[in-house]
């Protein structure tokens, strides 16, 4: 698709953002770099520079926050990338955990057969060049490697396919050492890895990412209550960080796509340039991990209610999201370019992030930089600020342009210090999406500032 034809396909008042403005953002500005670019990079591998990195923390937080510190029902758990091997053979990934791929036999171009159009499939034809298809072949999306030194007595291994199997490992260990009963939940955020045969679209599809799960366990007989409960929650969760709401929905998984674990499935998607897409997957996995670990391993993960004495295999409920997902959605639901207005004549490109998430909360900002008196009371001002919220000082050209800087990194407050600083110690704070400013007393910004950034979530 052509950048103008992408920017054509929209259903709202905004059009939708080309992944490519969103790239070049992240590079100019240092939210994401291609990793190991001076070696000419790695397909579906990127680095995240100073404010990628804030942004991203800040999302974790929140999720965090919301999934384990407001719930008193939910632990967390960090589990190692590396696992025994014999874990993904329990868990089905080494058996199932594959794409099926075709090649034109005319311009030699793979495709994966769940991404080509029915229409390609019944004809078995190339849908770039029309060439005949070849039978699908099955290729595993795990990421192998070798555990130890001596050749010949290396262990081979995988680095995980998907983050959550930690939980299922340390379920037993959590029930033991903490106090908790069913139900209950695990929470982790970490690392996985697919060797994806398309990735692409920027952080849309990677080949290393970051995934966030919840694991609830819970009796079977109250399977569907909790099903529910959590697939709305996170529905709400995300609707309460984006700003264009009817661009979230559910989508049911139909029989022929379900994963191998699960027997129920909605994904929560987010429409964008790439159209409607996964973002969260809410999965009813049942007994399959407990079971299969029960199975492989030898040791019995079935529990025991301290009431009934019943004793079963615990059922489960996911909700697994991915963290670059999110980060991406973000940026792209953030992104707007305003034209000139009576406000702004030279027009801006503005990211309205939710305060709460943006990179950095606030700029001090000297009106002129060769003044000394000016110069001296912002860096007091930011050297007090920054030890509460990431705080930028900046005296670098103009101020509407120092303003155009923060905008479009999403920077929800910018704090300048005039000449009328200095006589009755009042600042002029302006607001990045309305930009009106008003006129505050200097030492009540912090406290004005905190009140607007803090977490703010009552789903
Ligand atoms: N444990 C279940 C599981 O891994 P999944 O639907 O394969 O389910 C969960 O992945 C989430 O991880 C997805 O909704 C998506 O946000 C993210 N994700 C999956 N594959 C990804 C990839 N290649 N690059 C970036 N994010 C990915």
């Amino acid at each position: 698709m052509t950048q103008t034809e992408e920017q054509s396909v929209s259903t709202g008042d905004t059009p939708f953002v080309p992944i490519d403005k969103i790239v070049s953002l992240c590079k100019r500005r240092g939210f994401v770099y291609p990793n190991s670019e001076i070696y000419g990079g790695v397909s579906g591998i990127y680095d995240f520079g100073p404010l990628g990195v804030e942004l991203r923390n800040n999302i974790r937080r929140f999720w965090w926050w919301s999934m384990v510190q407001t719930n008193d029902n939910v632990v967390g758990i960090e589990g190692a990338i590396i696992t025994h091997p014999r874990v993904w053979e329990a868990s089905g990934h080494v058996e199932n955990f594959v794409d099926r791929l075709v090649d034109c036999k005319n311009c030699k171009r793979r495709f994966r057969v769940d991404h080509l159009p029915e229409e390609n499939i019944r004809q078995n034809k190339c849908p770039v060049c029309g060439g005949e298809l070849t039978e699908p072949r099955k290729f595993n999306l795990m990421m192998e490697t070798y555990i130890g030194v001596v050749e010949g007595e290396r262990m081979k291994t995988y680095l995980r396919g998907e983050a959550c199997q930690n939980i299922y490992l340390d379920y037993d260990n959590v029930l033991k050492s903490s106090r908790v009963a069913i139900p209950f939940g695990i929470c982790q955020i970490g690392k996985a890895f697919r060797n994806e045969v398309t990735p692409g679209n920027f952080l849309f599809r990677q080949r290393e990412f970051e995934q966030w799960d919840l694991q609830f366990f819970v009796h079977p007989s109250q399977m569907q209550q909790w099903f529910d409960y959590w697939k709305e929650r996170r529905f709400e969760w995300y609707k309460s960080i984006i700003t264009h709401k009817d661009r979230l929905r559910f989508r049911a998984h139909g029989p022929d796509e379900l994963a191998h674990y699960a027997k129920q499935a909605f994904d929560i998607e987010y429409q964008t340039v790439l159209g409607w897409q996964e973002w969260e997957g809410i999965h009813w996995r049942q007994d399959w991990d407990l079971s299969r670990h029960s199975e492989y391993s030898g040791q019995d993960l079935s529990y025991t209610d301290p009431e009934t004495k019943e004793r079963y295999i615990p059922w489960i409920v996911e909700t697994s999201g991915g963290v670059d997902r999110t980060f991406l959605n973000l940026l792209i639901d953030a992104y707007e370019e305003e034209p000139p207005s009576g406000k702004d004549k030279e027009g801006r490109t503005v990211l309205r992030l939710n305060p709460m998430l943006a990179p950095v909360k606030v700029a001090v900002l000297p009106l002129q930089k060769n003044k000394e008196d000016l110069v001296t009371t912002a860096k007091e001002l930011h050297s007090k600020l920054r030890r509460l919220m990431v705080s930028q000082y900046d005296e670098v050209s103009n101020i509407g342009r120092r303003y155009r800087r923060q905008d479009e990194i999403g920077t929800p407050f910018c704090v300048t210090i005039d000449f009328t600083t200095l006589e009755d110690q009042t600042v002029t704070v302006r607001e990045r999406d309305s930009m009106a400013q008003i006129r505050l007393p200097m030492n009540e910004v912090p406290a004005y500032l905190l009140e607007r950034v803090r977490w703010d979530y009552s789903v």
